[in-house]
């Protein structure tokens, strides 16, 4: 269960009252009862409001609309209002504003405007955070803390003195002393060498390239930075309330921060998620941030705090979400372990930047709006859904995922820059998909032992203990698939020597002698029986016991392995060095699950996306049609409907977009 004192789906929104009349709330209550919320995310962006002066705090306005939800049965995920400070701060402490690489200040006008390690920032957001915990703290109404918002959202990282000296004083902690500073960050080269710390800078906007163990240092940095942030809040509203849950709302798969470390200080997961419309493989991607949510939490349930109804306002074309697509998208959500579903907004906005974004609420009467009826429908269901509570997934294949090789794999002066994790990723987690496969995400250094089937996609920087722990997974009797430009520096983006990929070399049974980057429409072509294409890198493969599973077929490297499969110890670590067209990967991807025993969840028609969660005694099958077309799905096991109440044997049959949650009458079901 999310949150103790909503024992049940969490339904809701961001909601801020603080952009209407009062009048309104009352309308707004009445509302929330109609659609079934029983959770809104409050003060978001409130620090103007709470605190309109420096020092001078007004919470009468929160204390009548806590308590008049709390009379609704609405109950408060409260957030702590520092996400965006008001104009006093700036005007008062100019300091507090971030710097960009480039020099130039951010401004108030907008939101976000503070420098992570500014201290007026962090003095005046601490002191607010500790008044607001300390009125509500015994709040009947308080659910769940909230806690900023989005972090690093528009401002992940500062330049300014501040942060520099910041950045120094992190550098002494994770190196000590100035040599070992030198001779991780390689400054033998370009005449880079510091001779006193007070020379150390950010990467800020230098002639060419910048030093890449410097820049790497500086992201992990900036990771922490505002993670002591978020600490610092957890912190004050720790001591208030040891009960409440305490979150942060991510953002998917957001590069600048590391949520592996951040998922660990958090008592659940929420994620804002915002697929595009327009993109047909966007449940795809929807699905793999859910898969990603699941996993930072262990497999613990987690929260979609935001979400649009309909439309955003921040793209250029905001293509609508079409009928029934949000409640599709929302039970993609669910089969994935998500406990709540809320959104951005609650009333949609009359004035400022967002007044184009949809919201439960639209400007138009409800009584007339299409999403309102979605919005009050999907409400309904999830009510019924308390028998799902607690019910968690379970994948025997994991994609693995750091942070840190992430942020150094996209560093610049790479042989290819056009070489991209996400890309990398989702080659193999959209066949994943498309197979009904189960799909983990996990960290190289994780205990890696319940999966089946391990993928290792582009995993440029190793650490030692992360290259024996796949080793080790292997040995024991696991099945790796890895793809190229992997384990190919350390931590501190030093080239690991002695033949690429050095530390894999014995577990993949091969040598890379080069990398060749192709340039960008450049293809070559696989001697398989399909002859398909690949195009973007070609390892130049020599191997050293490994077999040998398609080569190359064109220009000077013709005939030189690209695919490979080495056995090691009790198992099988296959090896790409190319990127092959969509089909060739799938048929990979087939032969990996199957030799590695990896069961598809259920055989359905394409289109149709099935997921199982599962508690001690019950089994849940979740049936999601993303096709335009109705479906006929031939069912594992009888099982009833949650959504509908109905039984089915053998068969059922989803609607165009339509979505089923079976509970399965025989769940230990083999496919
Ligand atoms: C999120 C943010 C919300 C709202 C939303 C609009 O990034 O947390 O406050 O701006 O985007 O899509």
């Amino acid at each position: 269960m999310i949150a103790r004192k909503v024992p049940h789906m969490i339904y809701g929104a961001d909601y801020n009252p603080e952009q209407w009349p009062e009048e309104v709330w009352e309308d707004d209550v009445r509302l929330m009862r109609e659609a079934g919320v029983n959770l809104v995310s409050l003060g978001i962006f409130s620090w103007a409001r709470l605190e309109p002066s420096p020092g001078e705090y007004d919470f009468d306005w929160l204390d009548r609309i806590i308590s008049l939800l709390h009379e609704n049965g609405v109950m408060v995920n409260l957030a702590t209002a520092t996400a965006s400070p008001p104009p006093w701060l700036a005007a008062r402490y100019p300091e507090s504003l971030p710097v960009t690489q480039n020099g130039v200040v951010l401004h108030p006008g907008a939101r976000q405007h503070y420098c992570p390690s500014s201290s007026a920032y962090k003095e005046r957001a601490s002191e607010l955070v500790r008044r607001i915990a300390d009125r509500y703290k015994d709040h009947p109404a308080l659910a769940m803390w909230h806690v900023n918002n989005e972090y690093g959202c528009h401002v992940a990282e500062c330049y300014c003195d501040t942060s520099a000296e910041h950045f120094r004083e992190w550098l002494r902690a994770r190196y000590g002393d100035l040599d070992t500073l030198n001779e991780a960050w390689g400054t033998a080269f370009w005449s880079q060498r510091y001779a006193e710390w007070g020379e150390i800078l950010p990467p800020r906007s230098a002639p060419t390239f910048a030093n890449p163990t410097q820049q790497l240092d500086f992201r992990r940095f900036s990771s922490d930075a505002l993670l002591k942030l978020y600490e610092m809040e957890k912190e004050i509203l720790r001591g208030a309330t040891p009960e409440i849950p305490i979150t942060t709302n991510f953002m998917g798969f957001f590069k600048p921060v590391d949520y592996w470390k951040w998922a660990l200080r958090e008592d659940l997961v929420s994620d804002d998620s915002y697929p595009d419309p327009s993109d047909p493989e966007a449940h795809i991607k929807a699905a793999m941030s859910r898969d990603l949510m699941r996993s930072l939490g262990d497999g613990a349930p987690w929260v979609l705090m935001e979400q649009t109804t309909v439309r955003v306002n921040w793209r250029e074309r905001n293509i609508p979400k079409r009928p029934d697509v949000m409640r599709l998208w929302s039970y993609g959500a669910v089969a994935r372990g998500a406990e709540g579903i809320m959104f951005f907004q609650w009333r949609q906005s009359r004035a400022g930047a967002e007044k184009y974004h949809s919201a439960m609420v639209p400007h138009v009467p409800t009584e007339t709006s299409r999403s309102w009826s979605e919005v009050s429908r999907l409400g309904a269901e999830l009510g019924r859904l308390d028998e799902l509570l607690g019910a968690r997934g379970e994948a025997e294949t994991a994609i693995l995922l750091d942070w840190e090789s992430w942020w150094a794999l996209e560093l610049d002066s790479k042989p290819s820059t056009a070489v991209r994790m996400l890309e990398g990723l989702y080659s193999f987690y959209e066949p994943l998909y498309n197979t009904n496969v189960s799909v983990d995400f996990a960290h190289p250094g994780s205990d890696l032992s319940s999966y089946r089937l391990v993928v290792a996609p582009n995993l440029y920087l190793v650490t030692d203990d992360s290259v024996e722990n796949i080793r080790r997974f292997v040995a024991d009797g696991g099945t790796l698939l890895m793809s190229f430009f992997s384990g190919i520096v350390d931590a501190q983006d030093h080239i690991r020597l002695g033949g690429y990929p050095a530390p894999f070399r014995e577990l993949l049974g091969l040598q890379i002698e080069d990398f060749v980057p192709m340039a960008t429409g450049e293809t070559n072509r696989l001697d398989t029986t399909g002859g398909e294409t690949c195009d973007l890198w070609a390892d130049l493969i020599h191997p050293e016991g490994a077999a040998i599973l398609a080569s190359y077929t064109d220009d000077f490297y013709a005939g030189t392995p690209a695919v490979t499969r080495n056995v090691y110890g009790e198992g099988a670590a296959y090896y790409l060095g190319t990127r092959p067209e969509e089909r060739f990967t799938k048929l990979l991807v087939e032969r990996v699950c199957d030799e590695a025993g990896v069961r598809p969840t259920a055989e359905v028609p394409p289109g149709v996306d099935t997921v199982r969660r599962k508690t001690g005694a019950a089994s849940f099958l979740f049936l999601l049609n993303h096709n335009q077309e109705t479906v006929e799905i031939r069912l594992p096991s009888p099982g009833r409907d949650l959504l509908t109440g109905k039984g089915h044997d053998s068969q059922l049959t989803l609607d165009p977009l339509g979505a089923a949650i079976l509970q399965e009458e025989r769940h230990k079901v083999d496919v």
